[in-house]
């Protein structure tokens, strides 16, 4: 079995690329759903729907695990989907817990009490559908006590990635951070929640300046997927292939996807 990816667009290939890295030789295939991007700004029931639909379709590839390389599916999704709709032999795993576990400095595994940390004040980034859900905070007051999070909803930032437009991606990553440093203006940590968000990194280091760790999420999942199929061998298949599906058009999200990553990424038709 393939190891399969999901995004609602292209966001996802930046876990792709650093799970590509740490598992050269296993499977990969890669389900972005370009056409109905952003899912950002959907409601819960549209992202739940989308999200079993990617699914399904990475099956149909010969994929499982399936991870779901999208914060948005991740908060919005991921729990419903486990707990009413996927079948028991089959895993589908999601791309916050490796976050707040590097977060709150716990291992895979640790379900001891919430303790304090040493992070006080983190600033989260992500799109309104995932701020909304509220899955961030969720998940770290299951780890950790006494961290204020600020949570700032990029609006627009994911459709001008997905159009190629870096320029106005990168102002408007600028233009986000300063919102919320009117709210909280020093953050120990900032976290990148959208996996479109490290193709503009550089704008939001530089924007939050030297004092702030920043947390981005694909190798960080890349290490929780290499951790997860040690630990379970019969899911884990050798060969190396990679295949890129899209519901959009396959040309020009294979370019879009050759801008990001600085090499051809071809897709086909979903
Ligand atoms: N890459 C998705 C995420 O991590 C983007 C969601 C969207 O389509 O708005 O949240």
């Amino acid at each position: 079995m393939a190891v399969g990816l999901f995004d609602s667009g292209l966001g996802g290939l930046t876990v792709f690329e650093a799970v590509a890295r740490a598992l050269p030789d296993t499977p990969l295939v890669y389900f972005g759903d370009s056409a109905r991007a952003p899912y950002g700004t959907r409601d819960a029931d549209a992202i739940f729907r989308f999200t079993c639909e990617g699914v399904e379709r990475l099956w149909e590839a010969g994929a499982d695990p399936v991870i779901l390389a999208c914060n948005t599916a991740s908060a919005a999704a991921l729990r419903r989907l486990q707990e009413s709709w996927l079948p028991t032999d089959k895993r589908v795993l999601g791309v916050f817990v490796p976050m707040i576990e590097a977060l709150t400095e716990r291992r895979w595994g640790d379900n001891a009490p919430p303790r304090q940390v040493a992070v006080q004040r983190v600033a989260l980034f992500a799109t309104p559908a995932t701020v909304a859900a509220r899955s961030f905070q969720r998940e770290l007051a299951f780890r950790a006590v006494g961290v204020d999070v600020e949570a700032q909803p990029c609006g627009g930032l994911v459709d001008a990635i997905e159009a190629g437009d870096m320029a106005l991606a990168e102002a408007l990553a600028r233009s986000h951070v300063e919102a919320l440093a009117r709210r909280m203006p020093n953050p120990d940590a900032a976290v990148l929640g959208c996996t479109h968000y490290p193709l503009v990194e550089r704008a939001f280091v530089d924007a939050l300046g030297p004092e702030v760790r920043v947390i981005s999420q694909p190798e960080l999942v890349a290490a929780s997927l290499a951790d997860y199929l040690r630990r379970h061998p019969d899911r884990a298949s050798t060969g190396g292939t990679r295949r890129f599906l899209t519901s959009g058009d396959p040309a020009r999200v294979s370019d879009r996807a050759a801008l990001f990553l600085g090499r051809p990424i071809p897709f086909e038709a979903a």
